[in-house]
């Protein structure tokens, strides 16, 4: 073979083959159910990246970056135009906005309050918590069972402060006046987390991250003044217990917003389910990820906890499918249409 087609078009044709599968799998897939995405279709798509990877040997070229470029460059559109890229900007606008527009409809601020976020999530830890600081908390606690990678949680937060940065009017909610807003965002070493060194990148600010279980909470109690919950409640098997906690940590007079998820976990991995199949379990059935608790159900424990139920607004609805009443089991098959029907609730709960 000639050695121009041995050294230079096999490896350029096995690049188009490549370019075209990932291609194919970001332009088709990312749009598609994001659980497929990221099991089968992910794993394909880091280990082609892996493949690419392994087959550069040394710091790039001039030569080999042009082959990264494309990736790079479709990736970084597709993902940053994406509501449910959880290490990017728009995912924690959808996710602090609503708390700010409830907060404000009933004249609460957070500057000078110290915020928690509660179930923060393992991908973009501090990205709430960052946006509540920006706008005038005095401190914040992000709080979740699991642990995060700090250099991602770095370089997500670097992504989002940019935003923040160069689009003000989009983050800034809160009547602190600009200039404190653009001071608090360049208190961040902004070097420090763009390398992913979250230690240095946090050193001037007062943001906290506890790796902890509501139910034996390491967080001071009575500490929290605002506590906001994103798809975090229905996973309190013990919704009775996290409740008095969840009263422990919070300061007199405090204030929480909890977004929760009524709908059964299992349809967003499977199509075998839908949104109420587990309604159809046994009373004792466990899938050891949500507790199945019916909106009236939570209503009344906050309020036997102590909580004066501020706001309860019905965020997701739909109606069950046909015929699926008559499998319903145990205390469900007694509930009404609209109480069945109910599969998201946003309230605002005030420690009195
Ligand atoms: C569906 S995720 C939501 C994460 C994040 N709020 C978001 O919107 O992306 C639920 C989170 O609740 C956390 N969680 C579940 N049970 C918990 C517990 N007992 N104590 C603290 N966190 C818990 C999980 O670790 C998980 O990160």
């Amino acid at each position: 073979m000639h050695p121009l087609v041995k050294q230079g078009f096999k490896p350029l044709l096995k690049f188009q083959l490549l370019r075209k599968i990932l291609h194919r799998l970001f332009f088709f897939s990312l749009e598609e159910d994001p659980a497929t995405f990221a099991t089968f279709e992910g794993a394909t798509l880091a280990s082609s990246i892996d493949a690419m990877e392994s087959s550069i040997e040394g710091p790039l070229s001039d030569h080999v970056w042009s082959k990264l470029e494309p990736i790079y460059i479709s990736s970084r559109r597709k993902l940053w135009q994406s509501r449910k890229w959880r290490y990017g900007p728009l995912f924690v606008l959808d996710n602090v906005k609503p708390v700010f527009e409830k907060l404000a409809e009933y004249g609460i601020s957070v500057e000078g309050k110290v915020y928690c976020d509660l179930g923060c999530g393992t991908n973009h830890p501090y990205g709430t918590s960052a946006v509540m600081y920006i706008n005038g908390a005095t401190s914040t606690i992000a709080t979740d069972l699991e642990d995060s990678d700090n250099q991602r949680a770095a370089e997500a937060l670097y992504d989002l402060l940019q935003d923040c940065l160069a689009d003000p009017d989009s983050w800034h909610w809160s009547s602190l006046p600009r200039k404190q807003y653009l001071t608090r965002i360049q208190n961040f070493n902004f070097k420090a987390l763009r390398e992913g060194n979250l230690e240095a990148g946090l050193a001037s600010v007062p943001l906290k991250h506890i790796v902890t279980s509501i139910y034996e909470p390491s967080i001071p109690f009575e500490t929290i003044d605002i506590m906001s919950s994103r798809a975090v409640l229905e996973h309190f098997l013990d919704f009775e217990i996290a409740c008095q906690k969840l009263w422990k940590l919070m300061s007199p007079g405090a204030i929480a917003y909890h977004l929760i998820d009524l709908v059964d976990h299992r349809s967003y991995l499977s199509l075998e389910y839908h949104q109420w199949s587990f309604l159809a379990e046994d009373e004792q059935w466990s899938d050891n990820m949500c507790n199945r608790l019916r909106a009236s159900e939570i209503y009344e424990c906050f309020e036997k906890t102590g909580f004066k139920v501020k706001a309860y607004d019905v965020t997701k609805k739909a109606e069950m499918p046909r015929g699926f009443r008559q499998k319903l089991k145990g205390r469900f098959a007694s509930m009404s249409d609209e109480e069945l029907n109910t599969l998201q609730i946003a309230c605002l709960i005030e420690k009195v």
